[in-house]
């Protein structure tokens, strides 16, 4: 065990904790004081997609009894593979929200019994602002950035001015991003998870056969809008299905059309929000990052306007430990150590200044 390793005496070591929805994860993360470069230790996360498959979406019970059944054991394989006991940690960081408050809660109150028994500072940590730092664990990006933070119950931009110091500039007004390729994934009977089966099939559909809408492009501020756009799919997918099952090329094709419309209206919005805060570099996180088509349309846009795109490693985008125990880590470093009583939210907006909009991220099963 590396009690008193040298490398780690200059480094800040932390473990994070994530339970917020279906996958239960534990990381640790060490920044080095010298360079400031993250590095993952460990970064083990379960899934618990075949749980709730049989139910086509998150069922929070069962997501938080599962969270309560794995999350010691990967606590513990988590230490191991980073190969550092509980002595060689300078704090611990869990997820405090927004999420599926039953398995907030078994996340919050085993990090708080682990910071407690090992007398040690507890982070409690907002899942958004975990997805936003984490491009900066692997990445050398400085503050300010705009973020497009891309989830199953979150879609909206912002501008990152520090660590809790950020400006909504859009968000959706009624479906998050991924909630809309998990209900399209449904309607074409792919099954769940829906992101990333949809952009498997997609690849080998026409996108021009079907013609979608495309909500809010063009329209002024950075606001997202999926629910039409969803609804278009459904009426063209019973269109083709007729009295039966909608044949594989339709399917194909309609993941396809649907998956460009995303990326125009994505890169329409991001433009915005671009021309809004003004010159700086655009970072994408959450798991709808992790498409690889949508990347390369942010690239692109990027690219055309001379920007910087960073987006962090697929692993980092959909949910994970390390991400929580980086924003600990960045939390740690400017003295925002929270009590043991801090509480678990359901619901806890990076920008509480923003006012919500009508619906907004009320109702995916992972908002
Ligand atoms: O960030 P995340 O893991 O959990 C939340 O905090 O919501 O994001 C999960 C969402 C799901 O809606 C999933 O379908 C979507 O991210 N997703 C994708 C892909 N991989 C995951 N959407 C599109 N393409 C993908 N490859
Ligand atoms: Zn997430």
């Amino acid at each position: 065990m590396n009690r008193q390793s040298p490398e780690l005496k200059q480094t800040k070591v932390v473990l994070g904790i994530e339970t917020s929805c279906d996958e239960t994860a534990a990381s640790v993360v060490t920044k080095d004081a010298a360079t400031g470069e993250g590095r993952i230790l460990s970064n083990v996360v379960l899934s618990q997609i075949e749980d709730h498959r049989p139910y086509g979406g998150v069922v929070p019970e069962i997501a938080a009894r599962a969270h309560i059944e794995h999350l010691d054991s990967l606590v513990a394989r988590a230490m191991a593979e980073a190969d550092v006991d509980f002595t060689g940690l300078d704090a611990i960081a869990a997820t405090a929200g927004p999420g599926l408050i039953g398995g907030v809660l078994v996340g919050l109150m085993t990090g708080k019994a682990l910071a407690a028994a090992q007398g040690l500072p507890f982070l409690a940590i907002n899942h958004l602002e975990a997805h936003a730092l984490s491009a900066r664990l692997l990445d050398d990006v400085d503050f300010p950035y705009v973020l497009l933070l891309v989830s199953g119950g979150h879609c909206q931009l912002l501008k990152v001015a520090g660590v809790g110091n950020y400006t909504r500039l859009g968000t959706t007004i009624d479906d998050a991003v991924g909630e809309a390729f998990d209900k399209v994934a449904k309607i074409l009977g792919l099954g769940y998870p829906g992101g990333p089966a949809v952009e498997r099939i997609a690849k080998t559909g026409n996108p021009t056969h079907f013609s979608l809408p495309r909500p809010m492009v063009g329209r002024p501020g950075c606001d997202f809008s999926f629910s039409g756009l969803k609804t278009a799919v459904k009426r063209l997918a019973d269109g083709c299905a007729g009295e039966g099952k909608i044949s594989e090329k339709d399917a194909a094709d309609l993941a396809a059309a649907f998956q460009v419309t995303v990326g125009d209206i994505l890169a329409d919005r991001t433009a915005a929000a671009m021309d809004r805060a003004g010159a700086m570099p655009l970072v994408i996180a959450g798991g709808v990052a992790a498409n690889s088509y949508l990347r390369e349309r942010l690239d692109a846009l990027c690219r055309a306007r001379n920007n910087r795109l960073i987006a962090p490693p697929v692993r980092l985008c959909t949910d994970n430990g390390a991400m929580v125990a980086w924003a600990g880590i960045e939390r740690f470093e400017l003295g925002l150590i929270d009590d043991l009583d801090t509480p678990a939210r359901a619901r806890w907006p990076l920008d509480d200044t923003a006012q919500p909009r009508l619906g907004a991220g009320h109702k995916g099963a992972k908002a």
